[in-house]
């Protein structure tokens, strides 16, 4: 039994065949549509959720599953002081495979470790969430044809957006990937993304605060939102929060074939008036999410 708690759990060829069935599964969608019949697939989501619970309900029902589970930490038992260990050996009961969400950095391991079915982390704190790097994998490899040679912006939160340490983790893995990393001096990454990921794999990177400098050589930026709720104080936030707000005056500084993506939800940091530039892919990149998910079930169902 197989669980994805990090980018990293897959390798290049495993994941490379992972993104093959979602493109299959994209243009051949009625095809699986019942290659889950009779499995459950449980949500447990201790923290707020729009896509990423959705979509992995949706990839379950498209593949003709049934789907169960909590959206909040206060509608399940964790509110009376039950622990993830005691959660997941219930649900081992009565789901086939689960998607876990937690605040807690861990917490999907800690599941892991006493699961009889497998746990997908759905994110945990500002540590990792690997099925958004799925689908911004799919999203690059759709959008440019190829996972290499390419200069990737990551611009917002890089300090708590954990979206970016796990995008990073998997991206070091293609050949000639280079990084310019945009954030104000208080949101860089954490050290160890630094010095552990980046400089471990002799990968060429540059951190730097001005969003206007980084967008000619780019070719793809990948905006995040400033994570509220990691902040210890609210001033910090306050003050940080509209540190990019990436408008039509920014996007003429860009390439041709340069394309914008954004886990979402967005708040400022993409300006709506740059929704209807052709390359602007965030809700292509949402509708990934389904294909990705519904190709991570069945390879950890192992169904076909
Ligand atoms: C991201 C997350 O939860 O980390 N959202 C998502 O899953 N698509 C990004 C965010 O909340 O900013």
């Amino acid at each position: 039994m197989r669980h994805l708690l990090n980018p990293l759990d897959f390798s290049v060829e495993e994941t490379g065949q992972l993104l093959d069935l979602a493109k299959d599964i994209e243009e051949n969608l009625p095809k699986y549509s019942h290659v889950c019949d009779g499995k459950k697939l449980a949500t447990l989501f201790y923290e707020p959720s729009t896509r990423t619970r959705l979509s992995f309900e949706a990839a379950m029902l498209n593949l003709g599953g049934s789907v169960l589970g909590f959206s909040s930490a206060d509608s399940s038992s964790a509110a009376k002081g039950e622990s993830v260990a005691d959660t997941i050996r219930v649900l081992s009961c009565y789901a086939d495979i689960c998607a876990m969400r937690h605040p807690k950095e861990g917490a999907p391991l800690v599941a892991a470790n006493h699961s009889s079915i497998p746990v997908i982390n759905a994110g945990d704190g500002g540590h990792q969430h690997p099925t958004q790097t799925l689908t911004d994998l799919l999203s690059i490899r759709s959008l440019k044809g190829r996972l290499n040679d390419l200069t990737i912006g990551l611009c917002g939160d890089l300090k708590f957006g954990r979206t970016v340490h796990s995008l990073i983790n998997a991206l070091v893995r293609y050949e000639n990937i280079k990084f310019i990393l945009i954030s104000p001096p208080e949101l860089r990454v954490p050290e160890y993304i630094r010095e552990d990921v980046l400089k471990a794999n002799n990968i060429e990177f540059m951190e730097m605060d001005s969003l206007d400098e980084a967008m000619p050589s780019l070719d793809i930026l990948y905006m995040t939102r400033v994570q509220k709720e990691r902040f210890f104080n609210e001033e910090d936030y306050i003050r940080l929060k509209d540190c990019y707000i990436l408008d039509k005056k920014k996007m003429k500084l860009a390439k041709q074939d340069m394309y914008v993506l954004h886990p979402l939800p967005r708040v400022n940091e993409i300006s709506v008036e740059i929704d209807e530039d052709p390359r602007a892919a965030y809700f292509k990149q949402a509708k990934y999410g389904v294909y990705v998910r519904m190709a991570l079930i069945m390879t950890l169902l192992e169904v076909k």
